[in-house]
């Protein structure tokens, strides 16, 4: 049985994510910014304990290591994830920088966040792992210019975690990045591809066999590996 820590759990992929892990007997630490409205995911049988967490509030990650202490973590999965401003206000005509920021935050340097927050509990865990979900829309050579801020953070919460995995290795700690698929989410619309359902098993199928060998590493949710 593994401990795992998944942010955004409240619906899409996470929801999933935590479905399903809690579903094979895992420990779940299922973490949202407003736990009195996940009606569904209070609902979830199995070992899950729903956190608040705000991943883009320092204070927040802080509140939630003061109630996790030293405990140890062996999956960390940084899933929440925004798309940001309006696709008209991401693009080559028309910014939101404030909006911009914000997408940065939470898809970039969240993921940062947590891991540095968590990575003694990480230490102690057994195998431990981080997979943070990013997007095949961060991938340098995909040229399709849209939704300038969200792909820019996705890109560099790539560089961020590949360059993390090197450091984490000295705790023993290994790292993936994952691109979900295009997910039947709110976030992805009905028309996506796959349905969080089949993204979060594959997702939990990576993060499985993720290990010192292989951290570091850029894949689709089914395990192939992604260009960067
Ligand atoms: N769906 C796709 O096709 C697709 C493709 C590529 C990558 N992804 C990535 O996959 C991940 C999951 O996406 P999804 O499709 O499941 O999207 P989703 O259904 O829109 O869910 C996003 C999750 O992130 C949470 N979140 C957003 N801001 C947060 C914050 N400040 N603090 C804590 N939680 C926050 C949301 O919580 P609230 O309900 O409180 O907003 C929600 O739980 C994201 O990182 C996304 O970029 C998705």
């Amino acid at each position: 049985m593994s401990r795992v820590l998944i942010t955004g759990a409240n619906k899409g992929v996470g929801f999933q994510l935590t479905k399903q892990y809690s579903e094979a007997g895992d420990e779940v630490l299922a973490c949202c910014r407003n736990p009195a409205g996940a009606t569904a995911l209070k609902a979830l049988p199995g070992k899950i304990t729903v956190l608040q967490l705000d991943v883009g509030k320092a204070d927040s990650i802080a509140a939630l290591k003061s109630k996790l202490g030293d405990s140890p973590i062996d999956i960390l999965i940084n899933n929440a994830g925004i798309v940001g401003p309006a696709p008209n206000r991401q693009s080559a005509t028309d910014m939101d920088y404030d909006g911009w920021m914000e997408t940065f935050n939470i898809n970039t340097m969240a993921p940062m966040r947590m891991v540095q927050m968590f990575r003694g509990n990480l230490a102690k865990g057994t195998n431990a792992r981080v997979a943070t979900i990013t997007s095949q829309m961060g991938a340098l050579d995909l040229n399709w210019p849209v939704v300038y801020a969200y792909c820019a953070s996705k890109a560099a919460v790539n560089k961020v975690m590949r360059m993390l995995s090197v450091d984490l290795a000295k705790d023993n700690i290994a790292l993936r990045l994952l691109h979900p698929g295009h997910v039947k989410t709110d976030m992805g619309g009905p028309d996506a591809e796959i349905t969080a359902e089949e993204s979060a098993a594959g997702i939990i199928k990576v993060v499985a066999e993720t290990n010192a060998s292989n951290t570091g590493t850029f894949l689709k949710w089914n395990g192939q590996t992604h260009n960067w």
